[in-house]
């Protein structure tokens, strides 16, 4: 049998996820994780980063995104999820990669790019603010991959820059000391984006647009109450668009049953508004549901969820110390028997 390839993602822990990470990134992970060697890295070293002051924060998250993964479906028997600080590894061979990147380079990363001027506005031109350790994220990020020999890396548009670059230093690894490491790909996913409740191309925690999956069910009703409708649609009966109206947007992702009558009641004019918001938010609360009943299932059993994290690193960090060990014998650095 043909061994499964390895898949390597991750995510910072900074909040709570919302359903712009359920349909943009961990469904995806929750359905691949049957058909391939899955490895979910919480990346607090990466974090930190951009939280180095607030270590309370981050700490809170690694928790809070744990629970919230397993509670989307990630199951740990099938998936490893480990934390990144607890692999070593990673921060060693982040410092022989940082050798393999000029400075020029890290700083036209689009990504890198984008990040610097969000900074900027925030910090002034002169750019303060952005660190060393900041501006060297992506090798580290590069370094995550490759030491647990991933392969493949699902992740949205925003992150290609940052695999283009991990497969850059892989190159130019392999071409200095002899092939060692494994070129890693990308992997897409369908919905790269979910619209805002406000119409934003983007639901985002800092935009106020989103709907988290720890929401209680009062605050997702509100939140549905408020939906950007058709601007246009001004009485009960006007006819209206539904391919403007968010409230249609959210209904095809989680009321699959009746999507076709409520398309066309809007468009004639036979489905107000707030009654659509209400079936939606009910909608919503049940597809939530389940969600929620398994995050409740390990928030009470915070013991099993150490042991998912301490075990998944462990496997995890076998993975590193192995490539740690060719890496080292191609940089000629492996003078003793560990
Ligand atoms: N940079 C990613 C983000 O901000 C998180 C991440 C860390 C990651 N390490 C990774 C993604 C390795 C893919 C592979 O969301």
């Amino acid at each position: 049998m043909e061994e499964k390839k390895t898949i390597l993602t991750g995510i910072r822990p900074t909040g709570n996820l919302h359903l712009g990470h359920l349909f943009g990134a961990v469904g995806n992970w929750v359905k691949s994780q049957e058909n391939y060697n899955e490895f979910i890295e919480i990346a607090d070293v990466q974090a930190l980063t951009d939280n180095f002051n607030n270590p309370d924060k981050v700490r809170k998250n690694v928790r809070e995104l744990t629970l919230d993964l397993l509670a989307c479906g990630i199951d740990p028997n099938k998936a490893t999820l480990f934390i990144q600080s607890r692999i070593p590894e990673i921060a060693e061979l982040t410092v022989y990669y940082s050798n393999l990147v000029t400075i020029a380079r890290l700083e036209r990363n689009p990504t890198v790019k984008t990040e610097i001027s969000q900074k900027k506005e925030i910090f002034g031109q002169k750019g303060e603010g952005i660190t060393y350790g900041f501006l060297g994220y992506p090798v580290s990020q590069a370094a995550d991959i490759t030491a647990i020999g991933g392969t493949l890396v699902p992740v949205g548009e925003d992150q290609l820059p940052l695999i283009e670059q991990a497969r850059e230093i892989v190159r130019k690894f392999n071409s200095i000391y002899g092939e060692t490491l494994k070129e890693p790909e990308h992997m897409l996913s369908n919905i790269p984006r979910l619209k805002g409740l406000d119409g934003n191309e983007k639901m985002g925690k800092s935009l106020g647009n989103a709907i988290f999956l720890v929401d209680d069910d009062e605050t997702v009703t509100k939140k549905v109450m408020d939906a950007m409708t058709d601007k246009t649609k001004i009485h009960k009966d006007d006819p209206a668009n539904p391919d403007v109206c968010m409230v249609y947007y959210y209904h095809k992702l989680v009321s699959k049953d009746n999507l076709d009558t409520i398309c066309k009641e809007c468009k004639e004019g036979k489905r107000g508004c707030i009654q659509c918001k209400k079936e939606l938010a009910k909608n919503m609360i049940e597809f939530l549901k389940p969600i929620k009943e398994r995050r409740k299932y390990y928030e009470d059993n915070p013991e099993k969820v150490d042991m998912i994290l301490k075990e998944g690193s462990q496997k995890a960090r076998y993975r590193a110390m192995e490539t740690m060990s060719n890496v080292k014998k191609a940089i000629k650095i492996d003078y003793f028997e560990d």
